[in-house]
């Protein structure tokens, strides 16, 4: 078992009351509604089904009173987690929320799948500034790979060599 403690370094101690779960069904309009606000190309719901379908694809969501706040969708490979989706509702930012989001999956990293990454157009600053707060790192330029086929930025966060040499 890693020890968690890295995590801390990394994120901010934020004690807030708010709460991280699986997508629920009636979760999905409200997940698809944020997904449309965030995104230039918005998910389908069919698309988003075939995600949470795949065993290796979870969906969460971040509730706050009882509100579906905010959401991500990863990609759990057997070297790393690729976050494929992550977004906030624009009245809900800058409260800690996607850096909560962000340390759920970095918790389940493991000395295996030791890498968190996440590609993001040229053009999110705002992604590229989150991002950078938590401590990734741009790793490489992936050509027109995104959804207006502009260049993308691949972003990379890996758990400490003191933990993957456990
Ligand atoms: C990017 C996004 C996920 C950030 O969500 P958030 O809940 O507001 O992020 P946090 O509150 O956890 O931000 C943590 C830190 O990241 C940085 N940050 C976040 N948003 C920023 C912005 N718009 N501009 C500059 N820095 C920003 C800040 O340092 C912030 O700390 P601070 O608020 O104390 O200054 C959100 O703006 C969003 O959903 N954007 C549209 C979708 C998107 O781009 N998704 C890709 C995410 S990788």
């Amino acid at each position: 078992m890693l020890p968690l403690n890295p995590a801390t370094y990394v994120f901010p101690d934020q004690n807030m009351k708010t709460k991280i779960r699986h997508m629920l069904h009636p979760d999905i309009k409200f997940v698809l509604e944020i997904d449309s606000i965030c995104f230039n190309s918005p998910t389908s719901k069919e698309e988003l089904l075939e995600y949470v379908d795949t065993t290796n694809v979870p969906c969460k969501v971040l509730v706050v009173d009882d509100k579906v706040v905010a959401f991500h969708l990863y990609k759990m490979n057997p070297d790393g987690i690729d976050i494929l989706k992550l977004g906030v509702h624009p009245d809900f930012r800058r409260k800690g929320y996607a850096s909560r989001l962000i340390k759920e999956a970095y918790r389940k990293l493991t000395a295996k799948r030791s890498s968190l990454t996440c590609v993001v157009s040229e053009y999110s600053d705002e992604a590229i500034a989150f991002l950078r707060f938590l401590g990734f790192r741009a790793t490489c330029v992936c050509r027109k790979t995104c959804e207006d086929g502009s260049d993308g930025y691949n972003f990379s966060l890996v758990l400490p060599e003191s933990v993957t040499s456990q």
